[in-house]
C-alpha cells in the first residue's frame, strides 16, 4: 500500500525523524483556514499517490491566506497522472538551502535491503541519476545486520553529507531505518531531505510503500491509512472477498488457479488478441487453492462486473484443487449469480480430475459456457469472444 505525503509524514514524526505535519484538507476555504493558523508564508501541495506533483503545478508557496484559497481551488482542480487532487496539505514554508535525496528500500533480487543516497537531490533527481550517476549513491544493507550507528555513518559519510548537517543526517539515517523496519515498509523516501536556513535537517517530502502482507497481522492500524472512496470499487470488492485481484485495461476477465498460471494466462490472451482487434486481459485474479463455488461465484461476480470485460476466461490446472471441484463451482457461481452472468465464459480445465470436471460441464450445456481444452486454444476463444 502506497501512502500519500501526509500519512509519510505521520510515520515519520512517530518515528522521530524530524518533519512538519501541516494540516490536511478538501476544500479551499479550510485551506485558507489551515494557512490563517499557520500563519506566514505557507505551501499548498496536493495529495495524490504519483510522483512530479510539483512539476504538474501541485506544489505552491501562498504569502496569504487569501493566495492559499487561490492555489487550493486550482490544486484541487488539478488531476495528476490520471489521478484526482481530492486533498491538499497546507504546511509552513521553510525553503531549503540545499535539497538531498535519501531512501530505503527492499531489493528483492538481490535479497537485501538497499540505502539510495544523494546530496544533489531535489525534484531533478532522476535527471541527476541520469547525467551523473556517480553523485546517486548505492549502499547494499544485510538486512540480518540492519542499520546501527556506526552503519549510519558510513552511509552518511558515503552519501556525502556536509558537515554542518553530518550529525543531524546520521541520526535521521537511523530513524528513518527505523521507520522502513518497523513499519514494514518496501520503500521509505525523503525527496527533498532538506538543509534549512538554519542548517537544520527535515524531510520537507516523504513517500511510503506499506508490505500489505504484514499489515493484515503485524500492523492493523495501518488499515487507517487505505482511503476507501479512492480505491477501485472493484479492487475493493475483490479485497472484501478476499481474492487476490488486480484490474487492467483490457477486455478479456481473466480466473485461474496459482499466481504463476495467471501471469501466464495474461501473456496467452494479449498474444491471441493480437489477431482478435488488440484485445488484453482486462485483470489478474488468482482464485488460489481450494476454488469452491462461493470462491468462483466471487470471482466471476468481480469480473463480470468490470464493464470494459467482454468475455471471460477461466483458466484452472487442477492440482490440490480438483478439476470437478472447479466445475462444479462454475457451476453453482452460475446459479448464484443467475441474471447477472451476462458475458460468454470460456473455461479450460486440465489436470486432477480433468474427465469429471469437463464432463459435469458438457451436462450442465450452459449458453454462456465455452470448454476448450488447451490453454492455447482457450485464450484464441476467449479474444474472438471478446471482439465479437
Ligand atoms: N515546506 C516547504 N517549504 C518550502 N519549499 C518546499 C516545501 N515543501 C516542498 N518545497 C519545495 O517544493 C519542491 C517540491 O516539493 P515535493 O518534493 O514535496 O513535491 P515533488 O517532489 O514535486 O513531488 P514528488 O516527490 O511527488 O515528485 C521541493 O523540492 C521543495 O523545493
Ligand atoms: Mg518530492
Amino acid at each position: 500500500m502506497d501512502l500519500m505525503e501526509y500519512q509519510a509524514k505521520e510515520l515519520f514524526a512517530k518515528h522521530g525523524v524530524t518533519t512538519t505535519l501541516g494540516t490536511v484538507v478538501e476544500t479551499a476555504e479550510d485551506a485558507r483556514k489551515a494557512a490563517e493558523e499557520i500563519g506566514g508564508v505557507t505551501v499548498i501541495k496536493a495529495q495524490v499517490k504519483a510522483g512530479g506533483r510539483g512539476k504538474a503545478g501541485g506544489v505552491k508557496l501562498a504569502k496569504t491566506p487569501d493566495e492559499a484559497f487561490e492555489h487550493a481551488t486550482n490544486i484541487l482542480n488539478l488531476t495528476i497522472k490520471d489521478l484526482p487532487v481530492n486533498r491538499v496539505l497546507v504546511t509552513p514554508a521553510t525553503p531549503p538551502v540545499e535539497e538531498y535525496y535519501f531512501s530505503f528500500l527492499l531489493d528483492r533480487s538481490n535479497r537485501q535491503y538497499l540505502c539510495i543516497a544523494s546530496v544533489e537531490g531535489g525534484v531533478e533527481i532522476e535527471e541527476v541519476a541520469k547525467t551523473n550517476p556517480d553523485a546517486v549513491k548505492k549502499i547494499a544493507i544485510d538486512p540480518g545486520k540492519g542499520v546501527d550507528a556506526a552503519k549510519a555513518r558510513e552511509i552518511a559519510t558515503e552519501a556525502g553529507f556536509p558537515e554542518a548537517v553530518f550529525e543531524q543526517a546520521v541520526t535521521m539515517i537511523e530513524k528513518l531505518y527505523t521507520v522502513f523496519v518497523e513499519e514494514d515498509a518496501t520503500l521509505v523516501e525523503v525527496n527533498p531531505l532538506a538543509r534549512l536556513a538554519d542548517d537544520k535537517l527535515e524531510a520537507l517530502d516523504g513517500k511510503v510503500s506499506l508490505d500489505e502482507n504484514a499489515s493484515e497481522v503485524r500492523h492493523p492500524e495501518h488499515e487507517a491509512f487505505e482511503i476507501k472512496e479512492e480505491a477501485d470499487p472493484l479492487e475493493a470488492k475483490a479485497k472484501e472477498f478476499g481474492l487476490n485481484y488486480v484490474k487492467l485495461d483490457g477486455q478479456v476477465g481473466i480466473c485461474g488457479n496459482g499466481a504463476g498460471l495467471v501471469m501466464s494466462t495474461l501473456d496467452v490472451v494479449a498474444y491471441a488478441g493480437e489477431n482478435h482487434g488488440g484485445v488484453k486481459p482486462a485483470n489478474f485474479l488468482d482464485i488460489g487453492g481450494g476454488a469452491n463455488a462461493q470462491v468462483m461465484a466471487n470471482s466471476l461476480d468481480v469480473i463480470l462486473n468490470d464493464e470494459q470485460v467482454k468475455s471471460v476466461f477461466v483458466n484452472v490446472f487442477g492440482g490440490i484443487t480438483a478439476c470437478d471441484e472447479v466445475a462444479n463451482g462454475i457451476k453453482g457461481a452460475l446459479e448464484i449469480l443467475g441474471d447477472k452472468a451476462t458475458k460468454p465464459i470460456v473455461v479450460r480445465l486440465d489436470g486432477n480430475n480433468v474427465e469429471l470436471g469437463r464432463q459435469i460441464l458438457t451436462d450442465l450445456n450452459h449458453p454462456l459456457v465455452t470448454q476448450v481444452d488447451t490453454m492455447d486454444g482457450a485464450a484464441d476463444k476467449a479474444a474472438e469472444l471478446a471482439n465479437a
